[in-house]
């Protein structure tokens, strides 16, 4: 595998790669059945590999009754026979590795799904037994243990506590097919490092570890309340009851013991929506490696907010030892077009509601913005996740509300927004019953606007998002230097940084064109307007250094 030679060594690789996240039952179908499987992953490696990621992150393809789009897992070892077999994993593997490719998975340890065999273990042996102790069970209140444990909401919902058969409850903070595992029990330990050295030996390189801070939990007496999951009601000390505990940083020292036992050593990244200055834990050495860095994803376009979010990043990152990650969009959010297309501020449950018109997205300025905020990220120190289908510039579908899958929308009535948008499957052809995603119809429909963003349609066309992305792609391969930069003096709303070889990146946040400096441009987001850079553009410049 082709390494830099600014990296310490091979076991730097995940320091500044670009990690394409696939949403496996929406990327390419090859049997037909409407749902993306293993065998159109594999069909695609060539895609992935002309497109020029470092590396793919597969969301979960575990057996599951997707009670949370696959988050809700039966079996942490094994592959979903709707999705494929361990057989085509492994050989999804191998084909990503012979062409310099890497791979992540995802881990989702903060619950298995109510098919898990322990949970079904837990249900039959009833109250007071061993196997509830895997879960979190408790007794519920009022004279006949009638009433909630607690007043805790659910992510998905107005209550995380369930009540089974014999009358205990359970606590789930996503939907009731989710219940928490009890970290405090040795065998939830020793089962997820089984789960890792399973997969660490098929060749798995790097995990994403999802709601990495939720894991330990205080659930002694009285039991934690809350109504709000909102990070600004969470504690910043790590005692808050349910997140972010400095006892966590415990169970990520275990695996980071079990990842440097593999050469290279396997990487993690933790999905820890926790206040920034919580972050650096979760990617400490000596703790997963990484964690995200979803300020931009909340972040207006304005250019002094995007420099104090990379300012802050990079040198947090730093003191970590690791490297900061950029994300603009993955399989929770709508689509970075979409978002830029929305006036600042938007609501977007509320957009969501109206039918995704009021406000009416401006899908032009979306588009201009999302590509200009994809070169500045891609010009940015640090590794960069870019989400299927925003290579091509795909807005933001609405899913019509008879075909949502997405427990956030079902399980709080359309209050909170479905997420099945930016999970509608891809666009590869212009033509046929599901734009060439399969054969067949496609699991969420899409609508019949995805024809003028496929693949096959961009291929052909030079000024595409398709090829403006491969061109950027490229072009940081060959640029990509140590992982530092220096800000140069600008105008108000122009954004011009420098990385060390002279690769500088200006980003236009004004009304207006602007000159750039003296250079060789080797990218564009949009073509120059009379010589100069247009407004939400930005261009790469090669500078002497
Ligand atoms: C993470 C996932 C999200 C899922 C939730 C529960 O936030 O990204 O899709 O619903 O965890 O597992």
């Amino acid at each position: 595998m082709s390494e830099h030679t600014f990296l310490r060594g091979p076991a730097d690789w995940w320091r500044q790669a670009v990690v394409y996240q696939v949403y496996p039952r929406s990327f390419a179908d090859a049997n037909g059945d409407g749902i993306g499987d293993l065998r159109g992953i594999i069909n695609k490696v060539p895609y992935l590999a002309e497109l020029g990621v470092d590396a793919i992150w597969l969301s979960p393809f575990f057996p599951s009754a997707l009670a949370d789009g696959g988050y809700d897992v039966d079996d942490y070892r094994n592959v979903d026979p709707r999705i494929g077999t361990l057989a085509e994993f492994d050989e999804l593997v191998e084909s990503l590795h012979s062409r310099g490719m890497r791979i992540f998975i995802d881990v989702v340890p903060n619950h298995s799904s109510d098919r898990h065999v322990w949970f079904q273990e837990a249900l039959a042996a009833g109250r007071g037994s061993a196997a509830r102790e895997r879960y979190i069970f408790r007794e519920g209140r009022g004279d006949s243990g009638e009433i909630r444990p607690s007043e805790l909401i659910s992510h998905f919902g107005p209550t995380a506590w369930t009540r089974v058969e014999d009358g205990q409850w359970y606590l789930h903070l996503f939907t009731k097919e989710q219940p928490d595992f009890n970290w405090d029990h040795p065998e939830v330990r020793e089962d997820f490092l089984h789960t890792f050295k399973f997969w660490s030996d098929r060749g798995v390189d790097g995990y994403r570890i999802d709601v990495a801070h939720a894991l330990v939990k205080d659930m002694t007496d009285p039991l934690p309340e809350r109504d709000s999951y909102d990070v600004s009601v969470m504690k910043t000390d790590g005692s808050d009851r349910l997140f972010d505990r400095d006892e966590v940083h415990n169970i990520y020292a275990s695996w980071r013991q079990l990842f440097n036992q593999y050469d290279p050593p396997r990487v993690a990244v933790a999905e820890a929506w926790v206040p920034a200055n919580r972050r650096p834990a979760y990617a400490s050495t000596n703790g997963l490696g990484q964690a995200f860095n979803f300020d931009l994803l909340v972040a207006p376009w304005q250019s002094q907010n995007f420099r104090d979010i990379i300012d802050y990043n990079v040198s947090e990152a730093h003191s970590a030892g690791s490297s900061t990650t950029w994300v603009l969009s993955n399989h929770d959010v709508i689509r970075h077009v979409t978002r830029y297309a929305l006036p600042d501020g938007v609501d977007e449950h509320e957009w969501h509601r109206s039918g995704g018109v009021n406000p009416a997205p401006n899908l032009a300025v979306g588009a201009a913005r999302a590509r200009a905020a994809t070169a500045l990220i891609l010009a940015l120190p640090g590794s960069t996740y870019l989400y299927q289908g925003e290579e091509l510039g795909l807005p933001e579908p609405i899913v019509p509300d008879e075909h949502i899958q997405d427990p956030q929308w079902i399980r709080t009535d359309g209050e909170l927004k479905s997420r099945d948008g930016c999970r509608v499957p891809l666009p590869w052809e212009a033509t046929g019953p599901s734009f060439g995603f399969g054969s067949g119809e496609s699991h969420l429909p899409q609508p019949a606007w995805f024809a003028n963003y496929a693949v096959d349609v961009q291929s052909d066309s030079e000024s595409s998002t398709l090829n403006f992305y491969r061109r950027a792609l490229r072009e940081r391969k060959r640029l990509l230097t140590e992982d530092t930069l220096e800000w140069k003096d600008s105008p108000q709303g122009v954004m011009h940084f420098v990385r060390p070889n002279g690769w500088a990146c200006i980003t236009n946040f004004t009304g207006a064109p602007f000159a750039l400096p003296e250079g060789d441009v080797v990218l564009l987001s949009s073509p120059l307007v009379g010589g100069k850079l247009p407004v939400n553009a930005t261009a790469w410049v090669l500078t002497a250094s």
